[in-house]
């Protein structure tokens, strides 16, 4: 299968990248390596040699040259993005292009070139402090930040892809997602590298706040099986471990597997943005995509420690 990833440099892209690789398919990276953090090449170059892999350094915004990379491609998973709820808050119109003009480019120059399923990325956030816990995917949505905002408007863009032109595609409400390869600005991370380097974690709230985190190994494997699952209608679809964890006990798990119990976490004010609570139904996604999560909390928590040590401190 000839496949696109946008966002091929980032956490969640590169490692699709690998498994759709060692798996025999085409894949045709774009993306635009932007500045928001640095070092993403490092987990593409060792493709660069492999007749299967073609790098594109392309920015979503630029249709033309998407059209152009979208040639003869089955399917497009969309990874690229302004992630993070944060800057958005401190700059709204750069994730609004990125994630909104960007993905509504992505489903243009998809249907004018004929790809069969384009693959979103969504995000958990939509549902801010959501109504009911578990959240489901019929549930309402109230974005609380920009960045939710701007992943909601691109999930009505790819429902109404399906309904006006027939294109097919599902929008992936991943839910915190951690493991190697984590972006930098992301919270477990930072309590790690802290933790290594003797520094007190520092926790935005109580940290009795609770996560769905997603080990990104079930992210991918999730993000994959899309390609070939039934017509998923252009519509939403929860991808989480369908368990939550509050923030202190990450922070306790994390100081016991780097050896630092002895750093008391140290507590600051919460951030604007930031929801309570995400905890997803993942009932969907098993029964849509014959998925299972299957990496837990302290498994997923050991290997991201245990890669950081080797090669994640750059
Ligand atoms: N990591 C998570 O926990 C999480 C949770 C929910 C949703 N998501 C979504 O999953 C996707 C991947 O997230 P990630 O954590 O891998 O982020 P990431 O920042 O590591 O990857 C995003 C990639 O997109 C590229 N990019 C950004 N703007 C671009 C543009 N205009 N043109 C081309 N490329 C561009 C970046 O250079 C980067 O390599 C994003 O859509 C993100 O919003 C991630």
């Amino acid at each position: 299968m000839r496949t696109v990833v946008t966002g091929a440099a980032g956490f969640i892209g590169s490692t699709l990248t690998d498994l759709l690789l060692s798996e025999g398919h085409e894949v045709i990276a774009v993306d635009n390596f932007d500045d928001y953090y640095s070092g993403k090449m490092r987990f593409l170059s060792r493709h660069l040699g492999n007749d299967a892999f073609r790098l594109k350094e392309v920015d979503i915004l630029d249709i033309d040259a998407l059209r152009q990379s979208f040639e003869d491609a089955e399917v497009v998973f969309h990874l690229a993005a302004q992630a993070g709820v944060r800057i958005s808050v401190k700059d709204p119109l750069r994730s609004h292009h990125a994630n909104t003009t960007g993905t509504l480019n992505v489903l243009l120059a998809a249907r004018d070139e004929g790809v069969r399923r384009v693959v979103s990325s969504s995000s958990s956030s939509v549902y801010g402090n959501a109504v009911r816990l578990p959240a489901g995917e019929g549930d309402l949505t109230v974005p609380i930040s920009p960045y939710a905002a701007s992943k909601l408007a691109a999930e009505y863009y790819c429902s109404l892809f399906y309904k006006l032109y027939g294109l097919e595609s599902v929008s992936l409400r991943y839910f915190t997602v951690y493991g190697p390869r984590q972006r930098p600005d992301m919270a477990i991370r930072i309590f790690t590298d802290r933790a290594l380097d003797g520094k007190r974690p520092q926790i935005f709230g109580d940290g009795e706040q609770t996560r769905d985190f997603t080990f990104i190994t079930d992210v991918v494997d999730a993000i994959r099986r899309c390609a070939d699952c039934p017509d998923p209608k252009g519509e939403p679809l929860n991808v989480c471990s369908g368990s939550t964890v509050s923030v202190n006990q990450v922070v306790r798990s994390i100081l016991k597997s780097v050896g630092r119990e002895d750093l008391e976490p140290e507590y600051l004010p919460p951030q604007p943005g930031d929801v309570d609570h995400t905890w997803g139904d993942n009932s969907k996604a098993k029964r849509l995509l014959g998925w299972e999560p299957k990496v837990m909390i302290d498994e997923g928590l050991r290997r991201f420690v245990d890669w950081y040590k080797k090669e994640g401190k750059v």
